[in-house]
């Protein structure tokens, strides 16, 4: 635990829906052809890991993402896993990851063996910092037989996993240049950040291979689930094999590798064939809710709004505010417990990955900007169902909070 960040009793996990009169942080939004879709797959029996709706799932996230192939999973997680695993990451490897981040994505490259290398922060958009990239692989690296290694530790270093958070890219330029010069490969943590673009490229297709998360607070949602994409055939093949059990002969049973039960179902794939319909209608309103909230909040001593780089197109899909206590009056686990006592759900930043005690033993850089943020932010409700009366609570409710008691402005809202 970071010092002097003391665990606050919370109303629910993210995700799950809030509590009667709650304004909630970022629940799902059910509107479109779910039920039709969930019916058919009742209906007709198509409600295992194969079926229509899985295909049609996979053929539209790829279109809309732009890779030539998707291969849907279990979970975000689970994709993690195994696209770590087809480009070819091994144990004892290092992988450069963001330390500012759900811990899934460090987890996951401890499922392969490989250890994390936690890069902290940039402050301007939160995001994996590219300088610090090329300051670790430049100075703490030795190049030689046309391979890097960490010169202190001797692992070979294999791979970068930038984790494009809270809907806002990475600044992928540098990155994916250093990784060309040492023979890196990509890994895109896409997770939160379906819809997003990078000097108008999808988020998703601008590094090797990319995954995404359905879950239950993401933008949209199957219940739990995720996706694999890439324009690499060989990768996409064989993440298919190793998430259906890695069967090479399904009527005797014959496994010549150790697979996983990685599969999404005909029915979550179902609900997110409805769920894709509405992703561009979900992005619009995410970004009038910010837009509204960056409006009513901006000028607020204390109080730093996020931005959007000029380079980025953001999903929105959290929605994170800086608090400083010495000028807002407040630190952010105060405003936390006192937000959640007047029904407002709103949530921290994850402990930055480098301080978890999961992950003891791993290579930690200086990740000073991530702990400061986390220390900051607080996430503020956002759901695509958010009503124009909870925003306005809760604006109000964090002008009423600030020691400079600033008039309340009139957010116009209209998801
Ligand atoms: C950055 C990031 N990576 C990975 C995951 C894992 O996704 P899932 O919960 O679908 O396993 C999540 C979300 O939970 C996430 O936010």
């Amino acid at each position: 635990m970071l010092r002097g960040i003391v665990p606050v009793p919370m109303s629910s996990e993210p995700g799950a829906p809030a509590p009667e009169g709650f304004a909630p942080l970022c629940v799902p939004e059910i509107r479109g052809n779910e039920w039709k879709y969930v019916k058919e797959c009742l209906d007709t029996g198509w409600v295992s890991s194969v079926g229509s709706y899985v295909d049609r799932f996979e053929r539209e996230v790829a279109t809309k993402v732009g890779t030539r192939y998707a291969v849907a999973t279990v979970s975000g997680t689970a994709a993690l896993h195994i696209a770590l695993l087809v480009a070819g990451v091994q144990p004892d490897d290092e992988v450069l990851v963001s330390t500012l981040t759900f811990i899934a994505p460090a987890n996951a490259i401890r499922y392969v063996g490989a250890w994390p290398v936690f890069i902290d922060a940039e402050p301007d958009y939160w995001q994996m910092d590219p300088q610090k990239v090329t300051t670790f692989l430049e100075q703490e690296c030795r190049w030689s037989n046309g391979r890097l290694h960490n010169r202190t530790t001797g692992r070979q270093v294999r791979a970068i996993l930038p984790v494009h958070i809270l809907g806002h890219p990475v600044d992928m330029d540098l990155i994916l240049e250093v990784a060309r010069n040492y023979g890196l490969v990509v890994i895109e943590d896409a997770t939160e950040s379906l819809g997003a673009t990078y000097k108008g490229r999808m988020v998703g297709r601008l590094g090797d291979i990319a995954c995404f998360s359905f879950n239950g607070n993401k933008i949209i949602t199957t219940g739990g689930g995720g996706m694999i994409v890439t324009d690499n055939e060989a990768w996409a093949r064989k993440a298919k094999y190793l998430t259906t059990q890695a069967k090479d002969d399904p009527v005797e049973f014959v496994h010549n590798e150790i697979g996983y039960n990685y599969r999404l179902t005909n029915i979550q794939a179902a609900i997110g064939c409805a769920q894709l319909e509405k992703l561009d209608e979900y992005i619009a309103i995410k970004r009038r809710i910010a837009k509204a909230y960056t409006d009513a909040l901006t000028d607020i001593p204390g109080i730093a709004p996020p931005h959007e780089a000029a380079w980025a197109f953001s999903n929105f899909w959290l929605y994170k505010v800086l608090f400083d206590e010495a000028q807002y009056g407040v630190d952010s686990r105060g405003l936390l417990r006192r937000l959640e006592e007047h029904r407002i759900q709103a949530r921290p930043l994850w402990q930055p990955a480098h301080a978890s005690p999961a992950h003891r033993g791993a290579v930690e850089t200086d990740c000073s900007t991530a702990e400061w943020l986390n220390r900051r932010a607080l996430s503020l409700p956002c759901s695509v169902g958010l009503t124009p009366a909870q925003h306005d609570e809760v604006i109000r409710s964090i002008l009423h909070f600030s020691s400079s008691s600033l008039p309340f402005r009139e957010a116009i809202v209209d998801p």
